[in-house]
């Protein structure tokens, strides 16, 4: 059978993330061709488009190419709507890096266009396929940890202008302190996608969040601009409860006001998923129960402990690592992106979709609107979870079958 005929796609904004992205979209994915580049500042784009050998272009030329059928807007928040709007407009297919807009009108706004003009828009992260997050996946389908019934996800970090995130070029741009960029968006995206993944749609959400300190400083003696007034113009903290269709309750707190914690577990009726960070496309996955101990073996072992006794506790809590059970273990930007080419070569769904970036918006831009009412938001939207990858874990160049589906 011959070779499907590669999606010729091009990156516009070639920033921090743009190296991974144009190294797994250039060598890992035969689906794509990657042809070209465009960046606002024309360095940034001539450093890529070198590195990769391909065009260094402006955005207007993207989107004149008749060749090009698909763009990755890797753009910072504040210009997804713009980019995303403008290359739909060109008929161009979309994959946008998460969140999908800053506002929930640009959201649905750029959900309907893509419809009304036939094109696909998909909103990463794509981690959510990556091999951690499909065996997270095929696990709690499979019934490993019974029904799952509640979950908590906590991701906390510090954000300020004299952390060493920031960095001491005067004219840094930090997206994450800026609108659409802040950590419920930004790190919570991750969380978001990859809980809907796991259950399905929301029905309604509550909570609080905010931003408790909107003027700050540059605070670092070393930087250029220390001593000036700094503005923090998006939310860095939010709090939220979660109730999925299917019932499964949920807590997240996501915050750049405190300092670095993590923790995602997902409760089930016979146990408890110990999950990772979602940054990551594979990670720890342990599986949590209380049980009996286990049966001494030979040669003898250790003593086992005897179970504890009492009013909360009777048995053995043990914690077992799980295999990873799909490809793509390791860095996979752009997966997303190439599910899309296969998705339109193949005549199917894409698994990274505008109805799953525009629900999980909608749950964080819900939980702020419960904050300022005081009541519970009905979510609006609803989407479909993704269909799994292929339970098949293989390495390098093999890994890809998993997409052609
Ligand atoms: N940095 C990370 O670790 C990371 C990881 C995963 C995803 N992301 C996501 O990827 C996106 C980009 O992140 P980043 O860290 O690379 O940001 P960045 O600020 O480093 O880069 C963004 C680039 O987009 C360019 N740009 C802005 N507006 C433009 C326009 N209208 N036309 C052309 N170029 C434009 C900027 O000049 C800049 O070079 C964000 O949506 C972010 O959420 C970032």
């Amino acid at each position: 059978m011959a070779r499907k005929k590669p999606v010729r796609i091009a990156v516009i904004g070639c920033g921090t993330i743009s190296g991974i992205y144009m190294e797994n979209l250039s060598k890992r994915f035969s689906i794509v061709e990657l042809v070209g580049c465009s960046d606002l500042l024309p360095e940034r784009s001539a450093k890529r488009a070198d590195q990769f050998g391909i065009r260094q272009m402006t955005n207007a030329e993207i989107y004149a190419d008749p060749e090009i059928e698909m763009v990755m807007n890797l753009t910072f928040p504040e210009a997804h709507f713009e980019v995303s709007r403008d290359a739909l407009n060109a008929g161009k297919h979309v994959a946008v890096e998460k969140m999908m807009t800053v506002t929930m009108a640009e959201a649905k706004e750029l959900k309907e266009l893509a419809k009304s003009k036939g094109l696909l828009f998909g909103t990463a992260p794509d981690t959510f396929l990556g091999g951690g997050w499909q065996s997270a996946r095929k696990y709690v389908d499979d019934g490993l940890i019974g029904q799952p019934r509640t979950f908590s996800a906590v991701c906390t970090t510090s954000y300020q202008p004299n952390t060493p995130k920031f960095d001491l070029s005067p004219d840094y741009f930090f997206f994450p302190l800026h609108p659409g960029g802040g950590v419920p968006y930004d790190l919570g995206g991750y969380y978001l996608h990859n809980l809907i993944d796991l259950f399905g749609p929301v029905r309604r959400v509550s909570g609080f969040g905010g931003n408790p300190e909107p003027d700050r400083t540059y605070s670092n003696p070393h930087h250029p601009k220390y001593g000036e007034p700094f503005h923090v113009d998006t939310t860095t903290t939010i709090v939220g409860a979660l109730e999925f269709a299917n019932g499964v309750l949920g807590t997240i707190l996501f915050s750049s006001d405190s300092s670095q914690s993590e923790s995602f577990l997902v409760h089930g009726t016979q146990g408890t998923l110990v999950l990772f960070h979602p940054n990551f496309y594979s990670g720890r996955i342990a599986l949590r129960r209380v049980s009996s101990a286990p049966a001494p073996m030979f040669p003898p072992q250790p003593a086992v402990p005897a179970p504890p006794e009492g009013a909360i506790v009777r048995g053995v809590t043990t914690e077992t690592e799980l295999p990873m059970l799909h490809g793509f273990l390791e860095n996979s930007r752009g997966i997303g992106l190439a599910d899309m080419a296969y998705a339109l070569r193949n005549g199917r769904k894409p698994r990274m979709s505008a109805d799953l970036g525009l629900h999980a918006f909608e749950v964080v831009d819900g939980i702020l609107e419960s904050a300022r009412t005081g009541r519970t938001h009905e979510m609006q939207t609803t989407c479909e979870r993704p269909k799994m990858l292929a339970a098949t874990a293989l390495v390098g160049t093999a890994q890809e079958f998993a997409l052609d589906d």
